[in-house]
């Protein structure tokens, strides 16, 4: 193996010791304990793992943490309804409300009744538009932490060649406008692109974000190439019992990469370290 492997969990810890100190600052200059809610529909199980640790985490670094729970029957204006009551509370600096939602609830319309100023995911449509307008607006947490990896390894990632393999509104259309935003040449591709190996194999930077176990071989990858792995897929192991992998072969992208996250350990951490960081900067937004 020749890559670099970036640790996220290491970084992550950096960024929340950050955020804590931050807290602490703001607690005995300012007298304010920042607030992060979350919001949980239903009982999905890998969804109530997330809230749990978002709610573990928030606590850890000093921070509030409301938890809302509902059965997976709620009316959306009963939800509406918490979502404006959270609005309107000045303890809660932040709202998240864990995706995905069940199908009778409108997601969209669900998102976009958040205050724009407390929407630490950054899906608000505010959020989008000032994102892709280059306007200061709150980032979506995955994209963020990738994209601090990305600037802690390379320092500037100006002209270089980055390809995101995925489009959802989550991860890769919020990672490509980050990347353009610092100056990177970005292609989406995505289920439909032509030659993707062709596509990938030019890129300076690979952000893989499809959800589809070790799809990107190593021989896709530009020797020296930097591949952050997005995907978080449980898989079957031939001996009984599961394990998680990326959306990339590890091994054999390791091979020619210059540097690699990890599954587990590079960008999931990096997403919650990111939402706390998100709450600290909504919570000193709204304080002037
Ligand atoms: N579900 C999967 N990822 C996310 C995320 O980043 N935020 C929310 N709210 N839900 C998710």
């Amino acid at each position: 193996m020749t890559a670099t492997v970036i640790d996220g969990k290491a970084f992550a810890a950096k960024v929340r010791g950050k955020v804590a100190e931050h807290v602490a600052r703001l607690k005995s200059e300012h007298g304010i304990t920042p607030g992060l809610a979350v919001v949980l529909v239903g009982e999905d199980p890998a969804s109530q793992v997330y809230v749990r640790s978002k709610g573990k985490q928030t606590v850890e670094v000093g921070m509030n943490s409301y938890e809302h729970r509902f059965d997976a029957d709620i009316s959306e204006t009963e939800l509406l309804e918490t979502i404006r009551q959270l609005n309107n509370d000045p303890d809660v600096h932040g709202i998240l409300v864990q995706l995905p939602l069940p199908k009778h609830l409108n997601e969209d319309l669900v998102i976009n009744s958040i205050d724009p100023a407390k929407d630490v995911d950054g899906f608000h449509i505010s959020n989008v538009g000032l994102l892709g307008t280059g306007q200061k607006s709150m980032v979506p947490c995955t994209p963020l932490g990738c994209l601090m990896m990305l600037r802690d390894h390379h320092g500037s990632l100006s002209g270089m060649d980055a390809v995101v393999i995925g489009r959802s509104n989550i991860v890769g259309k919020p990672m490509a406008q980050l990347l353009l935003g610092d100056s990177c040449t970005v292609t989406i591709a995505h289920s439909r692109t032509k030659d993707l190996a062709g596509v990938v194999r030019r890129a300076d930077i690979v952000v893989a974000a499809v959800g589809r176990p070790e799809m990107v071989p190593g021989d896709w990858i530009k020797p020296g190439a930097t591949v952050i792995d997005v995907g978080i897929n449980r898989v079957d192991k031939p001996e009984g019992g599961t394990r998680l992998v990326g959306d990339c072969q590890f091994d054999s992208c390791a091979a020619v990469a210059g540097a690699i996250t990890p599954v587990p350990g590079g960008v999931g951490p990096m997403t919650i370290a990111c939402l706390l960081a998100n709450t600290v900067t909504a919570c000193c937004r709204a304080n002037g």
